[in-house]
């Protein structure tokens, strides 16, 4: 394995005072991860250093071509003080997946976990005490080569920066408005949809912005085709319960495969729900609700966790789903969910990851 130098910061910051207002992804911790890779050494001078600016040439590839990539993941505090994470390996075997897509190496998964371990060992105290506040965690690596071609960088660095986050909605777990998008489009099978690249964030900017001067807080996508297909939402996969069926979206190369949309899809199975991952078309949804039979909705993410959705506009259509409120599956499927994360609840899965 590589080595990891580690160079602690003499300026430590002061912790956030009210652990309630959070926000989300707005305070940093005091260390970072910065790993490097050029074509003669591999990856290689993996350090955590103190957090702050990194010096940038303005011709690098990333800032022209988006070449990056990113992912998402928590660190909870226990109820005995520990620090656990949240099926990690899944997160760095994404990142690869992501990376081979954008044409950036591979890297050591397991490499990259024990670094993170370490970085959390160093910032501890940075992870919330605070009921529903948690540590998110932001690995990405972007190709930093000076050169205005487009084609793939040839030099990368790694990066992982931590950020104590409350929820990602301001709503919390109350419903969320949705709006589903008819014009724009986020990926088709063939592009990038299923890596988690900051490109696919790029285009998706345009309709948010026109969802939330709406007043919706994300759009739910089409398929980039037919504009007939359900696809995801901006930052998670969507479930639908119609009738005595929970129906998401197939993962068909357009859908990043969510590792919160896995874990509810086990989740539910060991409870003996019919699952289905299969195609949905929107007007089987707006035929399932005029029957009667969308009985709830609800989004998953690692930012999101579970987000119930009270209303879903399509065209002229508002649909209100379990009159707005929060369902009672995806009650149970928060509450489950969140209490292996917190590791409040026994973990029968072995999802949980003990930071030591
Ligand atoms: N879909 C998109 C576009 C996302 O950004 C996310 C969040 O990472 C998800 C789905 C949910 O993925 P996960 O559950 O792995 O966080
Ligand atoms: C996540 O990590 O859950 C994300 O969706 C990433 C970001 C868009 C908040």
């Amino acid at each position: 394995m590589l080595d990891l130098k580690i160079e602690l910061s003499a300026n430590r910051k002061a912790k956030p005072a009210d652990e309630t207002k959070l926000g989300f992804g707005k305070i940093f911790t005091d260390h970072m991860f910065v790993m490097d890779y050029d074509q003669e050494n591999g990856w290689h001078d993996a350090k955590i250093v103190p957090f702050g600016p990194v010096p940038m040439s303005p011709a690098m590839t990333c800032l022209h071509y988006s070449q990056e990539v990113f992912e998402g993941m928590k660190a909870y505090r226990a109820p005995d003080g520990s620090i656990k994470l949240f099926r990690p390996e899944e997160n760095f075997k994404r990142l690869n997946v992501s990376c081979d897509r954008i044409c950036i190496p591979q890297f050591d998964e397991a490499f990259a976990l024990h670094a993170l371990v370490e970085l959390l060992k160093i910032d501890a105290d940075w992870v919330p005490h605070t009921d529903g506040a948690s540590l998110y965690i932001r690995p990405f690596i972007i190709g930093t080569e000076d050169a205005l071609g487009a084609h793939a960088s040839t030099t990368y660095k790694f990066f992982i920066i931590m950020s104590p986050s409350g929820a990602y909605y301001a709503t919390g777990l109350n419903p969320v408005k949705i709006y589903v998008e008819t014009k724009y489009v986020r990926a088709v099978q063939g592009g990038t949809g299923f890596a988690k690249t900051g490109g696919n964030y790029a285009a998706s900017l345009k309709a948010q912005d026109v969802a939330e001067e709406e007043g919706y807080s994300q759009v739910l996508w089409l398929d980039g085709v037919e504009h007939k297909y359900v696809s995801e939402v901006g930052a998670m996969n969507v479930f639908f319960v119609l009738g005595d069926e929970v129906v998401t979206p197939e993962l068909d190369g357009s859908i990043l495969a969510g590792i919160t949309r896995k874990s509810v899809v086990e989740l539910l199975k060991s409870w003996g729900y019919r699952v289905s991952e299969r195609r949905l078309s929107i007007d089987e949804l707006v035929k399932a609700y005029q029957d009667g039979k969308l009985k709830e909705a609800f989004g998953t993410g690692t930012a999101a966790v579970i987000s119930p959705i009270g209303e879903l506009k399509y065209k002229d259509l508002v649909m209100e789903i379990n009159h707005n409120e929060i369902g009672e599956l995806s009650q149970k499927l928060y509450d489950n969910l969140t209490g292996i994360q917190w590791g409040k609840l026994p973990d029968p899965f072995g999802w949980s990851y003990d930071v030591k």
